[in-house]
């Protein structure tokens, strides 16, 4: 029987970072968390995501502020245009009266790429769909040795249908979150600790001692991907 999916969870089980929203299944924090972590690493979120959602209990909260509140909230992170959109975000789902569940409906949304609409359909609502972040495609990349450009579609499909071997049905959105916290963690981009990866007997560069050779570096002046690793 194939076990990948069971092996990966058990790692992940025992091995996860304590994070805040990683307690709850509130569509709303995962959400925000997610917005906070499309460029910006888990330690530097953690502080500003609570300050956050305690004076933004809920998706309404958000969308009856005014910009300023929401902007002065995202202080310490960066990149304020994230705020922006996730207070057009929040409006369009007050004013659609439900939140979306599907990962077209979460597309559809204002600052709502792939990545975050896989996330939280997955984390939120069980939808088996997987991520593509930087951490996952490096994880990938490594288990098929693929030297392929990681910034082409063709290559970031084939990375995908791998991410996807190991969603466990049940819990599609723990795989996930497995699946980037390696990649912030032992499959770092370099000296990944191989010998204590879960993932190992199925990684061909792992097992060929290469992981660091993928994925190939980046032609320079391609749009970035995401590029936090932890
Ligand atoms: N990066 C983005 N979202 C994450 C999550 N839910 N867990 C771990 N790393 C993440």
């Amino acid at each position: 029987m194939d076990d990948r999916a069971a092996r990966l969870l058990a790692w992940f089980d025992s091995a996860k970072r304590a994070m805040p929203w990683r307690e709850s299944r509130d569509p709303y924090l995962i959400l925000v968390s997610e917005f906070m972590l499309q460029q910006t690493r888990v330690a530097t979120v953690l502080e500003p995501f609570q300050r956050f959602v305690q004076s933004f209990p809920t998706i309404e909260a958000v969308a009856a502020a005014p910009v300023e509140d929401v902007l002065a909230h995202w202080s310490g992170l960066g990149y304020y245009s994230r705020a922006r959109r996730l207070h057009e975000a929040a409006r369009t789902i007050a004013a659609a009266g439900r939140f979306p569940a599907s990962i077209a409906g979460l597309r559809a949304l204002p600052g709502v790429g792939d990545y975050t609409a896989a996330a939280v359909a997955s984390i939120a609502f069980g939808v088996p769909e997987p991520v593509l972040d930087g951490n996952v495609i490096r994880v990938m990349a490594r288990t098929l040795a693929c030297g392929e450009d990681p910034g082409r579609a063709t290559t970031r499909r084939r990375l995908r249908e791998a991410a996807a071997i190991w969603l466990d049905a049940e819990r599609p959105g723990d795989s996930n979150q497995a699946l980037m916290e390696l990649g912030a963690t032992l499959c770092s981009p370099r000296a990944p600790r191989c010998v204590a990866c879960p993932l190992w007997s199925d990684c061909l560069a792992g097992r060929s001692g290469s992981a660091e050779r993928y994925p190939p570096a980046r032609a320079k002046g391609r749009q970035e991907l995401h590029r936090r690793t932890a």
